[in-house]
């Protein structure tokens, strides 16, 4: 109640006060003016009665009549106005006066403003009778004649008729106010229900018209809508990361920058098959699995070595190209590397040395000085290409995995305002094992060059920043994870990465059970048969020897799983031109046909090793037919074949068995986590996967499948991106300060 009168006051308050200061004025006005009036009015009957009783006087006084005189006076003093009359001597001397003179006026006092020559005198005078009007004019010229006369009015009257009038108007005052309040919430009440429904109309999409009044109002509802969205999406679970969202972030964030990405891998090679033709392959990789769906939301150009067969005939001039195929969603730019540099940097430094050196694999770092030398010039090739698309000074640049190292020192040298988000996809090792790299110092100072490293799990980052600590001169800020090298802050920090969902390979999919249905069919199961699988590229790090050693060890246990159990694995060949990939492709091919020779009968092959490049519907294909998915690596940064298998089972089936050794472990609990050194323990996994009730599996897999719905690519993405604005706007605030400071100087 209490809070509508102070409302009503203050909509209503400025009319009343208006109304109230114009009644004061024009109050004040007419007093003024009536005051004038009535004087001057008095003033002129007091001259005229004067004038008109001049000679009548003198004549009487003349004539010693003083009874008469007396009579004269007193006619005179009937006028309703005049209420009293006095001769006076020129010298102050009463001659005569009617009953009513006020006894307190004297004669004497007027005298000598009534001198010779003057006009006479007219003023107000206070009797105790109340305020009465005086006027005092002369009357004969010689000195035995009545001096000049006093006319005493009453103003009574003037007082009564100004108090009427004023009566009158503050009525009308009164009324105004009244009429006005009424009448302006009245008018406020029309106004604001169409004011109100404008706005509702407008608010809930309708197409009310977009009034100028509501634009602030708009505005900030429409930040708060917006603010809250992205709260919400922060909070609730599943799919709230969307490359719509990271566009937004983007946007917002960075004021809608180009991202300019680099990495060794190409997101798609366009290759000339035999007969002639040009196809376009999606590589096995687990950074183009994560990167390419950021890339397709955040645009921008992604600069990567061109190495398919066709690649340059397909791109124009300078190699670029519009990806994904027949999206346009960004560009991609192919560079060159010379054959020569190329086996230097990629076989040689990249993949003999940093490879084994990153991953606990027991296979032996190979550090040779010439590809040193090309994985110094190749990197200054990328960091040339990224200073080439920048198209102002501090671009964002995403710099991918270990293949480049040092680009982001030496983008920093070239844009020093760049904001360049490292991350390094596989671990990093102890502090005592980086040190096996002949360069290791050169290597930190290199990625120090970054505003932000990323690595995949708190182990790598706390391992880089021991090595930091060991081999550098550089200060450690452990509360900010962060190392200070030189001034220079880069930020060490962990962002799991994870793949896009749903993963766009589904939409090519059939169904779970055509997918069963076919894959059996193909390998010439009966229906019934369970399958496991493994999808890896051919590589020393990910147990695929250990895995077909618990795959025989399995056999060997459960012998009634002989015939109705197969192992599919894919296995694309990777990186064939290094020995040691050669020697595994070897114990890989001899092993399985040991295991083959050992159970394999009547047509059925315990393992089928499907050793060509897949698509990745294919490879989904494959996840969606199996019972069992089995992930071993020995050694792993994260492992994304894990959360695309359980992407790719919506039906909520299957099993992960998961290396303890692989990043994904710390996030997808509900696996069946597994040493895949210890056979025994990875053979029973596969038993029990085969074994698992389906209300169990249905509980894992749902589990699984929330936690990877929600912590997609996009959060990956955004957390990079969201920090490096951070670092970009302190960046840029202590610059302001430091010109600041320079100008004040
Ligand atoms: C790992 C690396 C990637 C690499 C991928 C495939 O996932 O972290 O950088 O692209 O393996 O290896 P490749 O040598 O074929 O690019």
């Amino acid at each position: 109640m209490l809070r509508s009168i102070a409302r009503l006051l203050r909509l209503v308050a400025p009319f009343l006060a208006t109304v109230g200061l114009l009644a004061w004025a024009i109050l004040g006005l007419l007093a003024f003016v009536n005051g004038r009036w009535v004087e001057k009015d008095a003033a002129s009957r007091a001259r005229l009665v004067v004038d008109a009783a001049r000679d009548e006087v003198v004549e009487r006084w003349e004539a010693g009549e003083p009874a008469s005189l007396q009579e004269l006076l007193d006619r005179v003093t009937r006028d309703e106005r005049i209420s009293a009359l006095a001769l006076c001597g020129a010298d102050g001397t009463r001659i005569m006066q009617t009953e009513c003179f006020p006894a307190p006026l004297g004669c004497a006092a007027l005298a000598p403003l009534v001198g010779p020559g003057s006009q006479g005198w007219s003023g107000r005078v206070d009797v105790p009778s109340g305020e009465v009007y005086v006027t005092a004019l002369p009357v004969g010229e010689s000195g035995a004649s009545p001096g000049f006369a006093v006319v005493v009015q009453d103003l009574a009257f003037a007082v009564r008729r100004e108090r009427l009038v004023r009566e009158a108007l503050e009525l009308f005052f009164a009324v105004l106010a009244i009429a006005g309040v009424v009448a302006t919430v009245a008018g406020y009440r029309f106004s604001f229900r169409d004011w109100t429904l404008d706005l509702r109309r407008l608010l809930l999409g309708g197409g009310a018209k977009r009034r100028p009044e509501f634009q602030p109002l708009l505005r900030d509802v429409e930040a708060l809508v917006a603010r809250l969205a992205s709260e919400a999406q922060d909070v609730s679970g599943r799919g709230a990361f969307t490359p719509a969202r990271l566009r937004q972030t983007l946007r917002r964030q960075l004021q809608g920058e180009r991202v300019i990405a680099i990495s060794h891998r190409e997101p798609f090679i366009h290759e000339r098959t035999a007969s002639g033709a040009v196809t376009v392959r999606h590589p096995p990789s687990g950074l183009v699995t994560a990167l390419e769906p950021v890339m397709r939301a955040c645009s921008g150009v992604w600069i990567a070595h061109g190495s398919g067969s066709a690649d340059w005939e397909t791109a124009d001039r300078r190699g670029r190209i519009a990806g994904p195929p027949g999206e346009a969603a960004y560009t991609l730019r192919r560079l060159r590397i010379p054959e020569e540099e190329g086996r230097g940097f990629y076989y040689g430094f990249s993949n003999e040395g940093l490879w084994p050196l990153c991953h606990l694999v027991h296979t032996r770092p190979l550090f040779r000085p010439e590809d040193w030398d090309a994985y110094q010039r190749v990197n200054r090739r990328f960091a040339d290409a990224v200073v080439e698309e920048a198209d102002g000074p501090d671009p964002v640049v995403l710099v991918q995995d270990y293949q480049f190292a040092l680009a982001p020192r030496l983008i920093r040298g070239r844009l020093p305002r760049a904001v360049i988000l490292t991350f390094w996809h596989i671990p990093w090792p102890n502090a005592e094992r980086a040190a096996i790299c002949p360069w290791h110092s050169e290597l930190i100072e290199g990625l120090l060059g970054s505003s932000i490293l990323g690595f995949q799990t708190q182990l790598h980052c706390n391992n880089f920043v021991e090595s930091v600590d060991r081999y550098l001169e550089a200060r450690i800020d452990r509360e900010r994870q962060a190392v200070v090298l030189r001034g220079e802050t880069t930020l060490v920090r962990p962002y799991p990465i994870s793949i896009e969902w749903p993963p766009r390979a589904l939409r090519d999919v059939p169904p779970v059970a055509e997918c069963r249905a076919a894959l059996r069919a193909e390998l010439g199961l009966r229906a019934d048969a369970q399958i496991g699988l493994g999808v890896d590229r051919l590589d020393y790090t990910k147990g695929i020897e250990e895995r077909f050693l618990a795959v025989e060890a399995l056999l060997q246990m459960r012998p009634d799983l002989r015939g109705r159990f197969t192992f599919v694995q894919v296995a694309p060949p990777s990186r064939s031109a290094i020995a040691s990939y050669r020697e595994l492709d070897r114990n890989v091919t001899t092993l399985v046909e040991r295991i083959n020779a050992r159970f394999g009968r009547g047509g059925w092959l315990p393992i089928a090793l499907r050793r060509s490049h897949h698509e990745p519907p294919e490879v989904f294909r494959h996840y969606r037919a199996a019972d069992f998915c089995h992930v071993g690596s020995l050694a792993d940064g994260m492992n994304l074949v894990a959360k695309e298998f359980v992407a790719a089972r919506d039906d909520g089936r299957g099993v992960l068995i998961l290396s303890s050794f692989t990043g994904a472990a710390r996030e997808l609990s509900e696996a069946l986590v597994v040493n895949p050194y210890d056979t025994t323990q990875s053979a029973q996994a596969m038993a029990a996967a085969l074994e698992m009730p389906v209300e169990e599996q249905q509980a894992r897999m749902t589990a699984m499948r929330m936690f990877v719905a929600e912590f997609n690519v996009y959060r990956w993405a955004e957390r990079m991106l969201v920090d490096g604005a951070r670092t970009r706007r302190s960046v840029r605030l202590r610059e302001r300060l430091r010109q600041a400071a320079g100008m004040e100087d």
